[in-house]
């Protein structure tokens, strides 16, 4: 009801008889039910220090080949390399149990590296390339398993906290003694740099992108001992803190190669920071179970094991099992061809043009691979640029539709006039795709059906709605126009930003683009591929754009600042302009007043009621079009042990971290010839590929 109050108002403003648009109005519902899926194999719940704890063992173990570099004097003793507490994963919680070394895990991916300065912003490539090498100060992938009443990120460098007794601070250890793959020790001076030089400088965003926000407004961190350091917050108890201390927000990097290049320690520009490591920079120090030996352009990066990795298993073998990782660089469709064929390992099944064929493939009992769908987690929006100060410096066309953006009439109009069925089904035919209004996923815990508004497609009312934002087809030739006062009265003109890297993308960036023109409006494709699609967003210059959502719209714990404008840069549809200003709308305000307030409590039924309200203000207002969600599956090759089963593709993060990928091994008998550098360890940092005992 509220909707047609509104758009009669809005009409009334206008001077149009309400009458005449009431009669074509079509209001909002509840969003029609999803089709049933069946997600395959349940997650074995646990809570976390039943996946892994930190202690001393009696001895360790290493890969025969290795125990040869210590003999020849080329490697410190294991038990030197490892922390005196390593990170020591139960037995028990392994699906297979104790591994035995050897083979690798072949993946293919559609990115490809830019350079090896995440904290600049450089992407790795994607496809796990990066979770491979980072390590952070907590974990989360795993959380899928862990039972609700334990549901807190996992320690990884950071080996324990402890909050204050009023909330105010939290005391962080990290794990004492660990070495980064080169044999440099790892501390609170790596904390330092990436604190205080990357978050707390406005002139770069890492990779992740980590700014003061995503620590909560005023929050503050001070080292207080080699492996110590305590975060002072401005509100008691924020939680959050231990989910942006995961991955994409705080996974330092090497200070000891990073601070000589950053201008605030030496260097000599940011530009010269960002280009230190370019790609073919081999060999950069990691806290991941393998580093960066090789990299052929668009062939190959290959990944081989780190010798001072400062996690083991119960008997005391040091991790990872695999000895290589590699990285195919393909495209992502290939990368499901390749899992499903047995020329690849591994693949998330995300693409709905691929279920089809890769579901028939998979079924052959004699299939190298096996296949299981999740949850439905992986959806589109469709994003509008709700900036009018600026951001991105916008020309006249481009201002004129920021400010049709942040008209609600606008939007409703948009909204109505995407078919999600044709959508769905121009995707694949089937159970998968559900019609997705925008917001929190049907089917996730937070989600609440009640509080969720779906606009039903009716042209009739997309037009009108339009009609009531100010576009009419003045000239008669199929398109509408702006009002006279602005663009001269010329035709609308949008622009759509989408990643060609995804065919998903691009099918879906093409049915937004016909179906707007059936309603009157001219969109027209920014197709980019995916390192260049990223820049774009982040600099502003764009007026729509196809988003596939992040973990946030799914676990509301992770990412939690990034469902509401808290910050400058928080909000990937409203960035501030380069003064750092941001004019919100009315209902931006609400829901960082909701997600503040989600954030600031511990009580699960007012976090409940919060996030319904969060749910309700989101979609009624339409800050996020949704175009559709759908399950996705995981493909890896049956040789591999250690799967955890009901391992979602994606949830609080991607299948990569979810599967453990360090604990992941192949039976002697079933291992593969895959191994590039067998025998072999990394080379130096900046030198290429590896060094042998002879
Ligand atoms: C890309 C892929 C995902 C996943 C992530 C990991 O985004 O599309 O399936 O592999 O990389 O970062
Ligand atoms: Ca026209």
């Amino acid at each position: 009801m509220r909707h047609v109050t509104r758009a009669a108002s809005a009409a009334l403003l206008l001077g149009v008889a309400p009458s005449v648009l009431l009669a074509e109005i079509v209001g909002p519902t509840t969003p029609p039910p999803a089709p049933d899926f069946e997600a395959q194999g349940e997650p074995i719940f646990v809570n976390r220090d039943e996946v892994f704890t930190f202690r001393a063992l009696d001895s360790y173990n290493e890969p025969d080949f290795v125990a040869a570099f210590v003999e020849a004097g080329l490697l410190p003793p294991v038990e030197e390399r490892l922390p005196a507490e390593p990170l020591v994963f139960s037995a028990g919680n392994m699906p297979d149990g104790i591994g035995v070394y050897g083979d690798v895990m072949r993946h293919v991916i559609g990115g490809r590296p830019e350079g090896w300065n995440y904290w600049a912003g450089q992407s790795y490539g994607w496809g796990g390339i990066d979770i491979a090498m980072a390590e952070c100060l907590t974990r989360t992938g795993p959380l899928f398993m862990i039972n609700p009443e334990d549901l807190l990120p996992m320690p990884n460098l950071a080996r324990s906290w402890d909050w204050s007794e009023d909330g105010m601070s939290l005391s962080v250890n990290l794990i004492e003694g660990a070495r980064w793959s080169d044999g440099e020790p790892f501390g609170t001076h790596d904390i330092d740099f990436y604190w205080n030089h990357v978050v707390m400088d406005p002139n770069i965003t890492p990779l992740g992108g980590a700014t003061p926000s995503t620590f909560g407004e005023g929050t503050t961190l001070e080292i207080t001992g080699p492996y110590q350091f305590v975060f002072n917050f401005t509100t008691p108890f924020p939680e959050q803190i231990l989910f942006a201390m995961a991955y994409g927000t705080f996974c330092p990097g090497p200070s000891h190669m990073l601070a000589p290049h950053h201008p605030a320690t030496g260097g000599e520009s940011y530009e010269g920071f960002t280009s230190a490591f370019p790609p073919d920079f081999m060999n950069f120090p990691v806290m991941g179970a393998w580093v960066a030996v090789e990299h052929r352009p668009d062939e190959i990066v290959i990944l081989r094991r780190n010798p001072f990795y400062w996690k083991v298993d119960e008997a005391g073998n040091q991790l990872p099992y695999l000895n290589e990782n590699h990285y195919r660089l393909s495209t992502w469709a290939d990368r499901d061809v390749q899992a499903v064929a047995g020329t690849g390992d591994f693949s998330n099944l995300e693409q709905p043009e691929n279920f089809v064929a890769a579901l028939r493939q998979a079924a052959d009992e004699d299939a190298p691979a096996r296949l299981a769908f999740g949850p439905r987690t992986i959806g589109y929006t469709l994003h509008m640029n709700f900036s009018a100060n600026g951001w991105g410096a916008p020309d006249e066309r481009a201002q004129a539709i920021r400010e049709l953006n942040r008209d609600l009439n606008f939007r409703i109009g948009v909204t109505q006039a995407l078919d999600r069925v044709r959508i769905g089904d121009s995707l694949v035919r089937g159970p998968f795709t559900t019609q997705y209004p925008g917001g929190l996923y049907p089917g996730t815990s937070f989600y609440d059906e009640e509080s969720t508004v779906f606009f039903p497609y009716s042209l009739e009312s997309a037009r009108a709605h339009f009609e009531m934002a100010g576009l009419v087809d003045t000239d008669g030739d199929g398109f509408l126009n702006h009002p006279a006062d602005v663009m001269g009265g010329a035709n609308v003109q949008i622009t759509l930003l989408n990643n060609v890297d995804f065919n998903t993308d691009s099918n879906l960036a093409e049915a937004v683009v016909t179906m707007m023109e059936e309603a009157g409006l001219r969109v027209v494709l920014q197709s980019l591929s995916g390192n260049d699609v990223d820049a774009v967003a982040i600099g502003g210059g764009w007026d729509w754009r196809v988003f596939r959502n992040a973990s946030e719209l799914i676990t509301v714990v992770q990412n939690t600042t990034e469902l509401a404008p808290l910050g400058p840069q928080t909000m990937r549809s409203h960035y501030a302009n380069t003064d750092g200003e941001i004019v919100l709308m009315p209902f931006e305000e609400e829901l960082n007043e909701i997600i503040s307030a989600f954030m600031a409590t511990r009580d699960a039924e007012e976090r409940a009621e919060l996030m319904q309200r969060y749910q309700q203000v989101y979609t009624e207002n339409l800050y996020g079009i949704g175009l559709t969600a759908y399950p996705g599956a995981l493909i890896i090759n049956k040789r591999f042990s250690n799967i955890p089963p009901g391992a979602p593709i994606f949830m609080f993060n991607w299948a990569e971290d979810n599967i453990i990928r360090e604990r992941v091994w192949v039976a002697s008998d079933a291992q593969g010839d895959f191994e590039v550098f067998p025998e072999s360890l990394p080379a130096a940092p900046g030198t290429r590929g590896v060094i042998t005992t002879n």
